[in-house]
Parts: C-alpha cells; structure tokens; sequence
C-alpha cells in the first residue's frame, strides 16, 4: 500500500503522529498575555466612556437591533479569552438562518500564525438525501485517527430536512447532522447545499481541509495517509478544465457575464476538496456566486462549473485542476457507473488503490505522484459487507 504513497504522505504511516507535529512558529502564550490585557482593558475604557457620553441618546435615537445579540460564549466567557477563537462549537447544529451562517463562517484571521497551538483537522462533509449505507466502513476508517477526542478530524452530515439519522453516541456520526434545505440534483440549491456544509464546517476553527462526499464514497487508504495526503498539500483538490465542447463552455450562459466570460467557463466534478483559505473565499463570494445562481440553469449545472470557474479565476496557482474522488465515466452516458456488490473483489480494490494507469497522471506538490485518488464512488449500499471484509487487507484500515 505504502509503495505507492508519495512520500510526504507515507511519512506518517512509517511512525510520524501528525498530531505531534508542532506549528512551526506558535507564538508563546505568556507573550500574548500582556497584550490581551491591554486590549481588554482599553475595550472597556471606550464601552465606559460610550456609555456616559452617547448612553441615553442610544436607547431612545436608535431602533433596537433586529436580531437578539448571539449568547454569550458557552463557559461563561471562560478564563481564557482565546478560547472563543480556538474552540470548536458544542455541536453541529444551530438556529442561524444561511445569511447569518455564512456570515459567521467568513470571519478568517488576518494574522497568519496561530498563537496557540493547532492541530489542523479534516471535516468530512458528507451531502447526502438520507441514510449513509457505508457509515459502518467510514467508523473503522475513522477508528483510525485514535477517535474524534484525538482532535484530527470532524464530520459533518447534510440530508434532507427532516431525515432523523439514527447513529450511536460513540459513532463518528452521532450529532453531526447540520440544519439543511432541500438540494436538487441540477438545480443551484444543490450548491447551496455545499457551501453551507462547507459553512457549518469553518465555524470549528481546527478545520483546515474540507473533502466533499456522498453517502456512496469510500475511503481508500487508512486515516493517517488520507489525512496526511490533505493537510500536507499544498494545493486543493478541485477539478478544473476547459471542455470546448457543448458539455464545457457550450452550457456557458451570457448571464455570467461580465464577471465571467465564455473563455473563462470551466467544468469539474462536484466532489472537491478545499483548504480553509480557499473555503472561506468561497462562503464569502459575493462577485461569482449570485451570478451563477442567478444565470446557471440547465443545461448549465452550478454544482460541476461554479466552483472550477470561480477558483480558476481567483487562485488558479492554488488548485490542482483535479479531485482526489475516483469515479468511472467510462461506461458513457450522463450519469458514472455505480458498482455493486458482485463488482467490488480483490481485483476491483486492487486496481482503485495500485499505482499505473488507473491512477492517471497527476502531481502532488510538483511531483509526479503514485497515487491521485483517496477516495472512490459510486458505491451500491451493497458492497459494505465485501468491503468491510476485504478493507484490512487492501485498503489498509478496519
Ligand atoms: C436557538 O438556539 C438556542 C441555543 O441552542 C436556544 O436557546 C433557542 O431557544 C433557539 N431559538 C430558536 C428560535 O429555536
Ligand atoms: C491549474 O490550472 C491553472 C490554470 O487555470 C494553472 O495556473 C495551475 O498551475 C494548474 N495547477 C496545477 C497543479 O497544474
Ligand atoms: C502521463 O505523463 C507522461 C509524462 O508527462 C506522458 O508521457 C504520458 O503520455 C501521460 N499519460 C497519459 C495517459 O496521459
């Protein structure tokens, strides 16, 4: 399995926990503290003197804010301010309205060093109509990272509304679900859909890699390689490509433009991957998204070109104009191939995961790369039980 690792990612497999591994440069807490103070100090000195100077006139000159301010911090404030930036929310569901979420997710440090110490985490938002068939194979690749109290990843689960899942207290699904709307295949709510997945996500500030997956994705190498994979990249895993045919820049719709011209039209695969910089530059596109929501109807389809186009625009150094989901096309048709359980053997696994020519030719930070695909679809509710049953010895976790 390892042989065909890039090495960055085998690294961790060969004895390296990704959880020891240090920001390079944490700034000391004792330092910070000083300076909290002074900021602390100096906010309240300004609320005493705005209270006494304009108090009055407040009340009575200016409407009531329209929304009930948001609650206080859980803990009470806790004895250590930073705690309201470093610390993940209780749970995964909440009350705000999108407007409100999106807003809340698009807040982003400008200082780029964490002046505490951090362990990215992976989210894995899984957009889904209802029950996830290949939960129980997700759970052993999950026992992997040492648990969710190991701190390396979180999951997310956007189903229709209404669908109650029905997962263990000790599952990695258990409470993740996030508040929803309905999402059409097609249609631009399905794209809404992701980017409140990928909202949802950035409110926990330990998330720094968002993959994108449906209730019929598996993963295909063991926790440490995948997460290893992700958050050494440095680049995103977003396909990307100009198609100049009537199924690429013949969906273009003159709407878009002038934000988006006919040459600038790009297609890719729905399933991405995305750094937390990246993320947040994508809940907090106010130039590309309306106008794709707006104009993208079919046969434009948001959920395959908003996001190759939008980003090859804006950070084209920053993507690797590929996925690291593997899908087969090559039955043809509108739709790719679902495989079942007579399908998924040996040989099926083999080839998902061997380095050569099913991997197809990509890059990994520059090199050329052994493996391209995590993470494999379409895969039937049927194939658990050979999956579970081959996954020790070929994929490397359960
Ligand atoms: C919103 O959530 C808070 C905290 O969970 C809860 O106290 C409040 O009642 C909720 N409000 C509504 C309108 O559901
Ligand atoms: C992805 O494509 C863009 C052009 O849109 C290019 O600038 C960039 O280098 C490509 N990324 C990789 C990893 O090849
Ligand atoms: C893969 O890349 C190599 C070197 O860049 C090239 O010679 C070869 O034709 C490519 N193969 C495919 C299938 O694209």
């Amino acid at each position: 399995m390892l042989i065909g690792m890039p090495q960055a990612a085998a690294a961790v497999v060969h004895g390296k926990d990704p959880s020891t591994v240090r920001p390079a440069a944490a700034l000391p807490l004792k330092l910070l503290r000083p300076l909290l103070l002074v900021a602390v100090l100096g906010t309240g000195f300004l609320a005493a003197v705005a209270l006494l100077v304009g108090g009055p006139a407040y009340s009575s000159a200016l409407p009531r804010p329209p929304v009930a301010l948001p609650p206080a911090p859980p803990s009470g404030g806790g004895k250590q301010p930073l705690e309201r930036w470093a610390r993940a929310p209780a749970s995964a569901w909440h009350n705000m309205t999108d407007d409100e979420l999106l807003w809340a997710a698009s807040w982003r440090p400008s200082v780029r060093r964490y002046p505490y110490r951090r362990t990215p985490k992976v989210a894995f938002m899984f957009l889904t109509r209802g029950p996830l068939p290949l939960a129980p194979l997700w759970e052993r690749f999950f026992a992997g990272a040492g648990g969710g109290d190991a701190g390396l990843f979180s999951v997310y689960v956007h189903a229709t509304p209404g669908y109650r899942p029905d997962f263990a207290p000790a599952s990695a699904f258990y409470r993740r679900q996030v508040p929803s709307q309905v999402a059409e295949w097609g249609e631009p709510s399905m794209f809404d859909a992701e980017r409140r997945l990928l909202a949802n996500a950035l409110l926990d500030p330990g998330n720094e890699r968002f993959v994108l997956l449906s209730e019929s994705c598996v993963p295909l190498y063991g926790f440490p390689a995948v997460y290893s994979y992700l958050t050494r990249s440095r680049e995103s895993f977003v396909g990307a490509f100009d198609d100049p045919g009537p199924g690429g820049r013949g969906r273009y719709q003159g709407g878009l433009a002038p934000e988006v011209v006919r040459e600038q039209f790009r297609k890719g695969a729905q399933w991405f991957e995305l750094e937390r910089a990246l993320a947040v530059d994508v809940v907090a596109d106010g130039r590309y998204y309306p106008k794709f929501r707006e104009h993208c109807r079919p046969p434009c389809y948001a959920d395959e070109h908003y996001l190759p186009t939008a980003l090859s625009i804006l950070a084209p150094a920053r993507i690797a104009n590929r996925s690291v989901t593997w899908v087969d096309w090559s039955r043809g048709g509108a739709h790719p191939a679902t495989f079942g359980e007579a399908d998924v053997g040996e040989a099926f696994l083999r080839r998902l995961t061997a380095p050569g020519k099913d991997q197809g030719n990509c890059t990994y930070n520059g090199q050329p790369a052994q493996v391209c695909f995590l993470f494999a679809r379409k895969l039937a509710p049927g194939t658990l039980q050979p999956l579970l049953r081959l996954a020790p010895k070929l994929l490397g976790y359960g």
